[in-house]
């Protein structure tokens, strides 16, 4: 059965926890949506684990387009979220409608995500009007990381985490759908869901959310150059592929492949 967001209020309702991963192509897709995982992210992640940048700042509305297309393709029953990048919404409610009704119109998703608390709500609000299912991302916001000085856990101040929760019933008010809570204190983001009617979807947010979301290249164990510690490696496809290509390249280089098997014709 198709997950909507509809699907996500009622999983909330019945207590039932919300599986997503972020994907970028229409393989890999695939392969998550045939699993049964509930909802695909298209994250400005990819910004990091497809494109090698250092940061989401760099990734584009086209990008996003670009990756979000090949992923509604291949999603299957799964909901698809592509996510809004860095200075496609700050600058205007106006500009953050236009590029948020490209996203929703080229690629075909579900919805579109958006990092921000409070200070967002009014694009949040517009969206919504205007027919586009909007995601929250609060707490660790990627886009925020020069002001963190780093990819730091938020919200462990009285104060910070006062924010947080602020922010959360801000997000929701405006009219989101979920919200993801990243990198936060566990109890704060058990506070959050206990107050939430909307579902939240943790990233290194603890057990208690409605949901979870991993990048698929962290928990393949694909993407070396950074390994947060809230990340569980279901496998180890890094080593898997990298001694398929080692394979490949001694059976290139002695002969052994091509074989008449896989020769046509021979
Ligand atoms: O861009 C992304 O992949 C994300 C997740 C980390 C939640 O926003």
């Amino acid at each position: 059965m198709k997950n909507t967001v509809a699907t996500f209020a009622a999983m909330k309702t019945r207590g039932e926890k919300i599986s997503m991963l972020t994907a970028y192509d229409y393989t890999t897709a695939r392969l998550v949506s045939d699993a049964g995982v509930n909802a695909i992210l298209v994250g400005d992640s990819l910004g990091q684990v497809m494109l090698g940048y250092s940061s989401t700042i760099a990734v584009t509305v086209e990008d996003m387009i670009h990756h979000g297309v090949a992923v509604v393709r291949g999603a299957g029953d799964a909901l698809v979220v592509v996510d809004m990048p860095f200075m496609s919404y700050q600058v205007s409610v106006e500009e953050a409608l236009r590029n948020a009704g490209r996203i929703f119109k080229e690629t075909g998703c579900a919805a579109v995500k958006l990092e921000g608390g409070a200070e967002i709500a009014p694009v949040i609000r517009r969206l919504t009007a205007a027919g586009i299912p909007v995601m929250g991302h609060i707490g660790m916001m990627p886009q925020h990381v020069h002001q963190y000085g780093g990819f730091k856990m938020q919200g462990k101040s009285v104060q910070g985490a006062n924010r947080i929760v602020e922010d959360a019933l801000a997000v929701e008010c405006a009219g989101a759908f979920a919200v993801v809570l990243e990198c936060i204190p566990a109890g704060v983001a058990a506070r959050i869901t206990e107050r939430l009617s909307i579902p939240t979807i943790g990233i290194g947010a603890g057990a208690a959310c409605d949901g979870q979301v991993l990048v698929n290249q962290d928990m393949l164990g694909m993407f070396a150059d950074f390994r947060p510690k809230f990340v569980r490696r279901f496998a180890e496809a890094g080593d898997l592929m990298r001694s398929a290509f080692r394979a490949y390249d001694a059976a290139v280089k002695s002969g052994d492949f091509p074989g008449t098997d896989e020769t046509p014709g021979a």
